[in-house]
Formats: structure tokens, C-alpha cells, sequence
């Protein structure tokens, strides 16, 4: 079948360990079914992935895509939950030390078909296209727990969102806003700055700039570049949520900082299938779609993974089947 694959792990370049190409189809085994894929998004995962980070050498090759939605063979419109993990063991499928992402263990969905355990699909939204869909699984999801389960921010409070025109930071501002929270956010450009107000953002800061007041809550998915700047930002007694550190890992931690003020910092992985019910029925319920900066046919996916790398986004890159 057609598949977008990581053919090795490159950890310098990843583009040139990207194929376009075949893969054998899969065959489902007892208790997962197969989905027919309509659309798939690109996620930063997709990159790690390609550079060998998060995954065993073993485990090439690997089709990419973390996320998607598609058809069932009795025609049912699905999204994918992307999260393999025992929920009922540990009250929460992400926190199995288990668990796996679409990609790690199992191939991804920039194929023709994909399979995955059948809890792991839910019904599409008929509001929703496939495209829009598509966005849900991962970065969407991530926004959702990141800022509804773990923030404790409440309508009304003000949130900082590091990056501006990313998967996950798209995804913030546009569930900030509706949920009624003021957003301010950092972007490198200035057109990457006015895509955020075009998302919803209040205000837009370059990186690193004073904010006119310390904010309750950070959304961090940069890590190194912008930690810094999040301590600083953060107000007293206030919380940063990380789920993500694309400029490094190793920020310094500023523990004078962290006790001094009372910040909390909470991490944030992905979500379950539950709160990705609950993020569909709120896109559903408010109207509320995903920012798609490009939408290329799966065939083309090297120009859509070139464009991330090159930090060339504006909103969620999306790949139809
Ligand atoms: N823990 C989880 O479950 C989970 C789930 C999803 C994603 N993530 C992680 O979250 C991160 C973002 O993923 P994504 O798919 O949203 O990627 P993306 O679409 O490529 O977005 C990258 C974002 O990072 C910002 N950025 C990158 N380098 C920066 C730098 N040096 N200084 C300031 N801003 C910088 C960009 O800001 P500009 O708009 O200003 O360019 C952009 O908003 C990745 O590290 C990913 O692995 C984690």
C-alpha cells in the first residue's frame, strides 16, 4: 500500500531519511481493526521520529503520522485516538509506563490504511472535516489536557503561549480564547505574530519582550529559548505547563526562582480517549476549527515535513489521502 515512512533514524538529517513510497498493508490482529485514512497531520513527533528520538533503531522502517482520521469498513467517519496504553490498570492511558504513541511501536497513518485497537477510534463530529479532524489526536489533544486538566487557569485569567504558529500553539490560543481566557502570545515574526491575533490571540509579543503584567499561566512546548522568559512571565504562585522542548531539553531550572515565587510547574503528555471525546464535542458544540496552514495530498508529504523543519508554519500541516 502507499505509506510516508521513515526509512533509518537521521539524527542530523532527517528529511533525507523521509520515502514516499510502498509498505506492506497491515492485517489486523484480534481485537484492532483497520481504518481506511482520509487525512493524516504532520506533528513535530513526525520530525523526532525521523531523527531516531522516542524509538528504537529496531523499529525501522516506520510509517510516519500520529494522528488522523478515516473510514471504517462499514463506512463509520472515525478519528483516531493515538495513545496505545492500559487505562484500566493505571486510571489514565498516558500514564502507563507502557504506553506508546502511533509511530513508536506501532506504523502510523500516512498510509492508505492504518490499525489500531478499536477503542482507539471515535466517532467523527459530521461538523468536521476529515482535514480538520485529523488535527485532533495529537496536537489538539495535547492543547485540550495542557490547558483544561492540568493549567487550573479559570475564564478570565490571562495565558501565555510560547510560539505562535505551531500544531500545539494554534491549537492554545484558539481554546484559550473560547474558553474565555485572555491569551497573549510570543511569535518570532511578525507575520507569525499576526497569524496568532488571526487564531485569537489578544495581544502578540516578539520573544523574550516584558509583558505588560505577569501572566497566571505559561504554555511551553520551546523549552530552552524560552524557559527564561516563562519564569519571568509567570506571576507569583503562578503555573507553567510544559509539554514539549523543540529548542532543547536541558533548561536551567532557576530553583531560587521556583521557590521564591511559588511557581508550579506541570508537566503534560498527549490525553486519553475521554478527554478527546470532550475536545470534539466542544469543537462540535462551539464551532470552534483548527487554524490548517496547509493541506497538501499525501504524495507531496516532503514538502509539508520540509516546511516544518524549517519552522515554516502557520497553523497545522495536513495531508489528505
Ligand atoms: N508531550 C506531548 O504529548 C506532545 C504532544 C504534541 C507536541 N509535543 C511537542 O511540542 C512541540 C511543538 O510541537 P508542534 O507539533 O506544535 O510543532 P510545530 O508545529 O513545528 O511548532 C513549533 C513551535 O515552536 C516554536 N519554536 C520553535 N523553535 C523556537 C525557538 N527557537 N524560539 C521560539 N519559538 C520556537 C514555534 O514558534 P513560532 O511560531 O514563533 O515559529 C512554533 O510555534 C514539539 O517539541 C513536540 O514534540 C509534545
Amino acid at each position: 500500500m502507499f505509506a510516508v515512512y521513515a526509512a533509518e533514524p537521521n539524527p542530523d538529517e532527517p528529511l533525507s531519511a523521509l520515502r514516499v513510497g510502498e509498505r506492506p498493508a497491515p492485517d489486523p490482529p484480534d481485537g484492532w481493526i483497520a481504518v481506511s485514512v482520509r487525512a493524516a497531520s504532520l506533528n513535530m513527533h513526525d520530525i523526532w521520529t525521523l531523527r531516531g528520538v522516542g524509538i528504537k533503531a529496531e523499529q525501522f522502517p516506520m510509517i510516519l503520522g500520529c494522528d488522523g482520521a478515516g473510514v471504517l469498513s462499514d463506512g463509520s467517519e472515525v478519528v483516531l485516538h493515538s495513545v496505545i496504553g492500559d487505562a484500566a490498570g493505571f486510571g489514565d492511558e498516558t500514564l502507563d509506563p507502557k504506553r506508546s504513541l502511533l509511530t513508536e511501536k506501532h506504523q502510523g497513518t500516512l498510509a492508505d490504511t492504518v490499525v489500531v485497537p478499536a477503542s482507539n477510534v471515535l466517532p467523527k463530529p459530521a461538523g468536521l472535516s476529515f482535514a480538520e479532524a485529523a488535527c485532533m489526536g495529537t496536537a489538539w489533544l495535547t492543547a485540550y489536557r495542557m490547558l483544561f486538566v492540568k493549567s487550573g487557569l479559570r475564564p478570565g485569567q490571562t495565558m501565555l503561549v510560547q510560539g505562535a504558529s505551531g500544531g500545539v500553539s494554534t491549537a492554545l490560543i484558539a481554546l484559550g480564547k473560547a474558553a474565555g481566557m485572555r491569551v497573549w502570545v510570543t511569535g518570532r515574526t511578525p507575520q507569525k505574530r499576526a497569524l496568532a491575533e488571526q487564531v485569537g490571540a489578544d495581544a502578540a509579543f516578539e520573544s523574550g519582550a516584558r509583558l505588560p503584567a505577569r501572566v497566571d499561566a505559561v504554555f511551553e512546548t520551546v523549552g530552552k529559548a524560552t524557559w527564561p522568559h516563562s519564569m519571568r512571565a509567570v506571576r507569583p504562585g503562578g503555573t507553567i505547563v510544559v509539554s514539549g522542548s523543540t529548542s532543547g531539553p536541558d533548561p536551567s531550572a532557576d530553583l531560587q526562582r521556583l521557590f521564591f515565587m511559588q511557581i508550579t510547574v506541570v508537566g503534560s503528555t498527549m490525553g486519553t480517549r475521554a478527554e478527546l471525546a470532550d475536545l470534539l464535542s466542544f469543537c462540535a458544540q462551539t464551532g470552534l476549527r483548527p487554524r490548517i496552514g496547509a493541506q497538501l495530498p499525501m504524495t507531496e508529504a516532503a514538502e509539508g515535513f520540509g516546511q516544518m523543519v524549517a519552522g515554516e508554519t502557520a497553523g497545522k500541516i495536513v495531508f489528505t489521502r
